[in-house]
């Protein structure tokens, strides 16, 4: 069987990406990146896309009158080169229901918090104030309203005394690049069983172990 083809939209500097196109480029990887798109052409991710040598497309939002041309333009895209699975990673735009129903169940968004605490944007320095001991990554799979859907991995990150927003997101993001190539692995394998709000993995290692902040 040949592999899932995927695409990986991006608005910026791309570091998920990365955690991606590495995954990707070992032969017992279950998918292959076959196209970035960014909506901003002085993206980073399209730096790394080249250099991995996967085709890049930008589709820049502001040459569409609305958000459903916008998206209708990012379907066709999408489309004409057999894209299976799309990959949201640091993608600012806001999808459109008919978009995100057309890729339902083939669509993956991380978001840098352990939802559905935090959805939105300063989701580091919102788990600051709110005084949260852990934080975390989430990748789900994109329901119409924003950062809702089946969750299919999340990792933890302890918050620090000391912490800043910029200092909690370096540590979640080592986690999300872990997080979402395991995500990835686990829709293209068809591991992913949809149930209402909740998924079932099959095959998956779960820990039934606990965690700590602070030890006492
Ligand atoms: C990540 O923190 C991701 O969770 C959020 O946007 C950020 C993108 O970072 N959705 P990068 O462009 O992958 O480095």
């Amino acid at each position: 069987m040949s592999k899932p083809k995927v695409a990986v939209l991006i608005s910026g500097s791309g570091t998920n990406l990365q955690a991606l196109l590495d995954a990707a480029g070992s032969n017992d990887y279950p998918a292959h990146v076959t196209l970035v798109i960014s909506n901003r052409p002085d993206a980073y991710g399209l730096v790394r896309a080249q250099q991995a040598g996967v085709e890049t497309v930008v589709i820049d939002h502001k040459s569409f009158k609305s958000r459903a041309d916008f998206d209708a333009a990012l379907d066709r895209c999408l489309r004409a080169r057999d894209i299976d699975i799309i990959c949201l990673a640091g993608f600012m735009r806001l999808l459109t229901p008919d978009f995100v129903r057309a890729w339902d169940g083939r669509m993956l968004n991380i978001h840098p918090s352990l939802l559905p605490a935090f959805k939105g944007l300063y989701v580091q320095q919102r788990a600051i104030d709110a005084g949260a001991r852990f934080s975390g990554c989430t990748v789900h799979l994109v329901t119409p309203e924003m950062d809702e859907g089946p969750i299919v991995v999340q990792a933890v990150v302890p918050v620090l005394d000391g912490d800043t927003a910029d200092t909690l997101a370096a540590r979640i993001q080592v986690q999300e690049h872990r997080a979402y190539p395991l995500a990835l692995r686990l829709v293209a394998e068809g591991r992913v069983r949809i149930d209402g709000p909740r998924t079932h993995i099959a095959d998956a290692l779960a820990s039934g172990d606990g965690m700590m902040n602070p030890m006492g």
